[in-house]
């Protein structure tokens, strides 16, 4: 269904051709004709232009001169921006299959070209009724070179997968895919890579007392799932789990504190940290990487109703801290504290989790980043940084001063689960730490998790970020 990455030793004659270049040499223009190789040095000599297309009829050709950057990361990034202008002309000529000549480029070049091509080519078209006109796939993209193996490409197939797998469940409105639909997805994923998985419905929940959870189902007429995700290969490297936890609300109306103007849409999306953990595991178990990892997704619906969640209600969470509401629309940091706290029984060496949690780290950073704090795991952020430079889905660290948790204090209860209108997604991290016993990484993908203006190869809608992210840095741990 995605585009597919293959090798190919040679190019046949009549492909559609993409020639990556460093240089306007005379390896890149073989291709051409004296016209042709006149008219292009002219233009790249006197306009510095880079970028030539010929339509052939029969075929179409493209040069593309890319330009090398002194930073590694910032070149693979250009590398993936030319990528997605290309598939626009691509999609235009309604090719299917395009081979791609790069033979002065790396490893990591090519593939990033290659996935720059999948990532930009996806399109959400499950409810268009005129398939026909909606489809626009680039089906095969044959890269010609020496420089990659089998497995490179193997794996690139397996991570545009899940990322692009993480971008359909977040743009599936609810009323194709509540809680329960989501856990049914997760366990489709799950058995499809040959992960454990057990999915709690509300009467396990209900037993397991997970009050956070369960207050923020109040008001909806779909029950919370609460999925558990575990990969543990013979040979893994960690004895204690990786575990990623995903903010699985489905739908968030703000509940009895709804949501006014324009801030209800695109709440379809306020599981993208869920479709992000799960994406990743489901990568991460197929890629057979020999790590030790586990996925926790909490989920349901956040509505008002007669029996809705209330400001000023006083829930016992699942650990037994009782936390005062001050705003149902703050609910993501309900369900997870409850998943934090159930995180606490693998004894995990890491857990990250992943939310769409609030409005203040996408006022702080816009839709470039994620905004990322962390308590007792300095060596692990550093690393997921670095993971963050090498796949563009760049890491922000913010403070995490202990004077922040001072906010939350409550009159009546053990705590309030919202601090004030300053910083407020460093409160809602540290509401969060106070459920974990563990080193621990907190990211807020408010931003970057949907857009509703095609921003290049991410997309439009959900942009599947995360999974690149942490499957980069699940690499780097083995
Ligand atoms: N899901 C939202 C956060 C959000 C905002 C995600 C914009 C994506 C884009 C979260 O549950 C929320 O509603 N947060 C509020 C809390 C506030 C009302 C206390 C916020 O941050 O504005
Ligand atoms: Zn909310
Ligand atoms: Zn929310």
């Amino acid at each position: 269904m995605f585009t597919y990455i293959n090798q190919q030793s040679q190019i046949p004659e009549n492909a559609t051709l993409i020639i990556l270049s460093k240089e306007m040499s005379q390896n890149a223009l073989q291709n051409f004709s004296d016209d042709e190789k006149n008219y292009m040095e002219v233009q790249f000599v006197r306009h510095k232009n880079r970028s030539f297309y010929f339509n052939k009829l029969s075929h179409q050709l493209f040069l593309e001169i890319a330009e090398v950057k002194e930073n590694h990361e910032h070149f693979i990034e250009s590398l993936r921006l030319i990528a997605d202008r290309l598939v626009n002309c691509l999609q235009q000529a309604k090719v299917q299959e395009v081979y791609v000549q790069a033979y002065d480029f790396d490893k990591d070049e090519i593939l990033a070209f290659a996935e720059g091509l999948v990532l930009a080519n996806y399109s959400f078209v499950a409810y268009k009724t005129d398939k026909e006109k909606s489809a626009r796939y680039l089906e095969i993209i044959q890269l010609v070179s020496n420089n990659i193996k089998q497995a490179d490409l193997d794996e690139l197939n397996i991570v545009t997968e899940a990322t692009l797998t993480a971008r359909t469940l977040v743009n599936q409105p609810v009323n194709y895919l509540n809680a329960v639909g989501l856990a049914e997805e997760i366990k489709t994923m799950a058995e499809d890579v040959g992960a454990k998985v057990e999915i709690l419905n509300k009467s396990k929940i209900e037993a397991l007392k997970m009050g956070g959870l369960l207050a923020v189902n109040q008001g909806s007429i779909d029950p919370p799932t609460f999925s558990i995700v575990e990969y543990k290969p013979e040979n893994a490297v960690n004895k204690k789990p990786l575990v990623f936890v995903g903010k699985g609300v489905v739908y968030d109306t703000g509940g009895l504190n709804i949501k006014t103007g324009e801030f209800m849409n695109n709440m379809k999306s306020d599981m993208g940290g869920a479709a992000a953990a799960v994406s990743s595991i489901y990568a991460i178990a197929k890629a057979k990487l020999p790590l030790y990892v586990i996925a926790l997704i909490p989920a349901t619906d956040n509505r008002p109703g007669q029996v809705a969640y209330a400001s000023g209600d006083v829930i016992t969470m699942f650990d037994g801290q009782t936390v005062e509401v001050i705003n149902t629309d703050a609910e993501g940091r309900m369900i997870l504290a409850d998943a934090l706290a159930y995180a606490k029984k693998f004894d995990p060496m890491l857990v990250i989790d992943l939310a769409t949690l609030t409005g203040s780290a996408v006022r702080a950073i816009g839709h470039l980043g994620v905004v990322a704090m962390g308590a007792n795991s300095d060596s692990f952020m550093e690393q997921l940084k670095l993971s963050g430079e090498r796949t563009s889905e760049r890491i922000v660290e913010f403070p995490f001063w202990d004077e922040y948790a001072e906010e939350l204090k409550s009159e009546i209860a053990d705590m309030i689960h919202l601090g004030g209108a300053e910083g407020g997604a460093i409160t809602a991290g540290k509401f969060l730490e106070k459920f974990t016993d563990y080193p621990y990484i907190h990211l807020d993908i408010a931003g970057p998790a949907f857009t509703t203006k095609r921003i290049n190869y991410r997309g439009i809608g959900g942009t599947g970020v995360g999974v690149r992210l942490l499957f980069d840095f699940a690499k780097s741990l083995v």
